[in-house]
């Protein structure tokens, strides 16, 4: 089991290169059981939870080549309909394969995804669009079993906003018979860039980026190149990180239009933050003033930057108020980050963060990926050494971080 071990106290100074977005690159990766033809992408992060959904694609027949952050993925060898519990108990995006293969191929058989760390997160959405679609589904021993002859277009309403729901159904809708409208769908910008990324593959895709979505299926879908965009959660991730530390850093390869409620609750703890064409410039001088917040379907507070600006309210001036609307579970830092020293109350999907003026350095569990990114945080600003245990959590989604935050003057390790 790895370690992380940081001594903190260390203002962040300097330079960092955003990475492309893992959110966007998995559903991505999945749109290339669409067609015959090559999906060349480029910027995709290396990060695990790419290499484990190229694995998962490569043995379902794809032919799938990376290097040095672009990836070469080809669906025209496809023999096999199925991702397998032992790939989907650790990623729970794989089932994004599920609308491709039955949209493409008529058949899928995708284990159902576990629990998780931060909730039951169940896929009941994906599988009653597929449904209205015409697609015939049966749950066998753990597995969804998805048969259709062709998909046909339907209206579609989502009685709750899901990222992968939307993704699913848009890509399984790109090849459907007719007219689809996703009603109630989600509106991140990852959801716009797979929609672009189906346009260049000749999908006939508009509203995306809205709450309604309308997908006219075509026959066959070609080829394309495709950028993945930026990680919107590394760039807050970091920003949170350089704000806790009283530090000055600056983004490059970003985008300040899909982080407008994190660059604004920044403000609101008292960053100064300058933007322009692909940078994000934060300085922090004292102590960050406590912010509440509420997390929420995009463009609301993101609840994947909950965690990070837990830690930093543990050490604001103030009291806080944190409400997580989207997972039942999504608090599994706040034990994590008590040991630290931080005075934290829990009831229910709420929170109430005292902050106080320092923390003292201690050994802590990662749970899930962005609780991990909160006690990175907290390391860096805790006084003395923080060990974090089982940061397999933290590089499914951040590419590198230790090699970015040593870039950044951060005295931190990892221990074998
Ligand atoms: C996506 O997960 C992201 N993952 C998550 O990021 C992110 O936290 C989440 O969206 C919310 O923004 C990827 O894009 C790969 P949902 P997803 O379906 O799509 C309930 C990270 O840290 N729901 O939008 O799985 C669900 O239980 C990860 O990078 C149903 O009830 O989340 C949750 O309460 C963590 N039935 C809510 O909807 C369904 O069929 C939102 O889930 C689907 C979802």
């Amino acid at each position: 089991m790895q370690k992380l071990a940081i001594q903190g106290g260390i203002p962040l100074r300097g330079e960092v290169r955003i990475s492309g977005a893992k959110n966007a690159a998995l559903p991505i990766m999945c749109a290339s059981l669409l067609t015959r033809d090559t999906l060349q992408l480029s910027n995709v992060p290396d990060l695990h939870d790419a290499a484990t959904m190229r694995k998962l694609l490569v043995q379902m027949g794809v032919t799938a080549t990376a290097e040095h952050g672009t990836m070469t993925l080809c669906g025209a060898q496809v023999d096999k309909l199925e991702a397998p519990y032992d790939m989907v108990k650790t990623m729970r995006a794989a089932i994004l394969v599920l609308g491709p293969l039955v949209a493409r191929f008529g058949e899928a058989r995708v284990s159902l995804p576990g629990g998780c760390a931060i909730g039951s997160r169940p896929v009941d959405l994906h599988i009653k669009g597929l449904q209205a679609m015409g697609a015939t589904i049966s749950i066998e021993h753990g597995y969804i079993h998805a048969r259709a002859k062709r998909l046909k277009g339907a209206r579609i309403f989502f009685d709750i906003v899901s990222v992968t729901g939307t993704e699913n159904l848009m890509m399984a809708a790109a090849l459907a018979d007719g007219v689809t409208v996703l009603e109630n769908a989600a509106r991140e910008p990852e959801v716009v860039a797979l929609a672009d990324c189906l346009r260049a593959m000749g999908a006939q895709i508009s509203g995306d980026g809205t709450d309604t979505v309308t997908i006219t299926g075509v026959e066959k879908l070609h080829g394309a190149a495709h950028r993945i965009m930026p990680d919107r959660i590394e760039s807050g991730t970091f920003l949170v990180a350089a704000a806790a530390t009283g530090g000055s850093i600056t983004l490059t390869d970003t985008r300040a239009d899909i982080l407008e409620t994190v660059l604004e609750k920044l403000t609101e703890a008292g960053a100064r933050i300058r933007t322009g064409g692909d940078r994000i410039h934060l300085e922090m001088s004292g102590r960050p003033r406590s912010v509440n917040l509420r997390t929420a379907p995009y463009p609301a507070f993101p609840t994947d930057m909950q965690a990070q600006f837990m830690a930093l309210n543990a050490v604001a001036d103030g009291s806080a108020m944190v409400v997580e609307t989207i997972f039942e579970n999504r608090f599994m830092h706040v034990q994590e980050l008590r040991r630290l020293g931080a005075q934290i109350a829990v009831e229910g999907n709420t929170c109430v963060v005292r902050g106080v003026d320092h923390l003292e350095g201690a050994t802590v569990m990662a749970t899930d990926l962005r609780a991990s990114a909160c006690l990175v945080i907290a390391g860096l600003v805790a006084r003395g050494e923080t060990v974090i245990d089982r940061i397999y959590h933290l590089d499914r989604g951040y590419e590198h971080i230790e090699a970015k935050l040593s870039q950044l003057g951060a005295n931190i390790r990892r221990i074998k």
